[in-house]
């Protein structure tokens, strides 16, 4: 069972049963954690939030003090980053972007480009002297990493054959490229290389240094000074041990000796995940309880068109159950016979598993249940209208609990 803020335990207790399901983000936790987050980080490392993790415009504020930057992946993203946090620094990345995305960018001066293909280098080099603008460019690379660091990553996007970023054999001509005056609209600023999600730090440590390494060797090779090496997200949320957090001390410690021994680079990190997933719940009502071959099973309210997070990542979604002992109706109220609990949604879909066999003993309909770790990759990732049941409430809670 994963505890809940006292905020958000008030919050859902106080919810009337047909104000659930609902998100229930704690403001001030995210902005402790994400204090504690900057504050293990070397001053000089800079800290890009990717706002694909969870967009909400009270996330975005809320992190702003922290954060050097936003990395948006589409023109939605970045109309509605721009807007939510105008005049913060922004990154645009994600492959297949478009003319439109493209040019949209070049207007709203959008600092850094992450490209992802020598097509897209050519794309912005065209619509960049067409806008008369300057674009910041910064390389995507899929880099391979030889050290096995990349083994137990919950999603590679690099080290292997991918969509994503260029392809190292493509390095030399980009480089060329953008050092001969071939593109004078666009500037090379450095390279980036998101490899993977789910490291522990030890692992993101090795592939950040692999990443700055390789790109040191690049600018050498071609006597070109490269400014700002990204090294990417995906820092570890471990939803099977939700106390356990990312090691953000020891990965600082890390960082600020490679920072040290290159001296010259900005290094930056934009994590998505691993900042906001600790200050969402999802709070619902048990609708029903019932026994069958030989299991326990309790259908909540919503379920994973909401929350699609346990689906897609194939985990049990941290729960803590509460009890509410009050019961409004005539009829028998349904009540777990097992101690452990298949918590399921209103889907008509065996898929619709929330989380399995969990230390439930005398689960009731009518019982409240907050699913934790809810605040990235949850709500905006979900198949909201399948089934065409209602959507949540969200409420955003800050210091006074409002
Ligand atoms: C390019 C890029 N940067 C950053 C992130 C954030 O990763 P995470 O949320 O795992 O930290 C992603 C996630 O897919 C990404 O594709």
């Amino acid at each position: 069972m994963t505890a809940l803020t006292a905020a958000v335990r008030d919050r859902v207790i106080s919810l009337a049963a047909d104000e659930l399901p609902a998100y229930v983000y704690d403001l001030a936790a995210l902005r402790e954690h994400a204090a504690a987050v900057r504050t293990a980080l070397p001053e000089h490392v800079e800290l890009y939030y990717a706002a694909k993790a969870n967009p909400e415009p009270e996330i975005l504020a809320a992190l702003g003090p922290y954060v050097d930057g936003y990395e948006v992946a589409s023109g939605g993203e970045l109309a509605h980053v721009r807007k939510a946090v105008p005049g913060r620094p922004l990154a645009i990345g994600g492959p297949g972007k478009t003319p439109a995305e493209i040019a949209s960018a070049l207007e709203l001066g959008v600092e850094r480009f992450h490209v992802e293909s020598v097509y897209e280098l050519h794309m912005l080099a065209q619509l960049a002297r067409r806008a008369d603008a300057k674009a910041g460019v910064l390389l995507r690379f899929n880099l391979a990493v030889s050290d096995g660091s990349l083994a137990d990553s919950s999603l590679a996007m690099g080290g292997r054959p991918t969509p994503f970023g260029l392809d190292p054999a493509d390095a030399d001509t980009v480089v060329r490229l953008l050092s001969d005056g071939t593109y004078p609209h666009l500037r090379l600023r450095g390279v980036h290389a998101h490899l993977a999600s789910g490291l522990r730090a030890p692992e993101q440590l090795a592939v950040a240094e692999s990443i700055v390494t390789w790109a040191t060797e690049l600018a050498a090779r071609h006597r070109v000074r490269l400014a700002e090496v990204n090294v990417g997200g995906g820092m570890t949320v471990d939803y099977a041990a939700p106390d356990q957090r990312f090691d953000w001390t020891a990965y600082g410690a890390g960082l600020a000796r490679l920072a040290a021994a290159h001296p010259a680079l900005t290094l930056r990190i934009e994590p998505g995940r691993s900042l906001t997933a600790y200050c969402g719940w999802y709070a619902t009502e048990v609708l029903d309880v019932k026994h069958s071959h030989g299991e326990e099973f309790a259908v909540v309210r919503g379920g994973t068109h909401h929350l699609r997070t346990p689906a897609t990542k194939g985990h049990d979604q941290p729960c803590s159950v509460l009890p509410v002992d009050t019961w409004p109706h005539p009829w028998p109220r349904p009540a777990a016979r097992q101690d452990r609990v298949t918590l399921t949604g209103q889907l008509c879909t065996p898929k619709d598993l929330l989380a399995r066999h969990v230390p439930a003993p005398g689960l009731r309909a009518g019982d409240r249940v907050a699913f934790a770790l809810a605040g990235a990759y949850a709500w905006n990732i979900s198949h909201h209208d399948f089934l065409m049941h209602p959507r949540p409430g969200f409420h955003f809670l800050d210091r006074a609990g409002a």
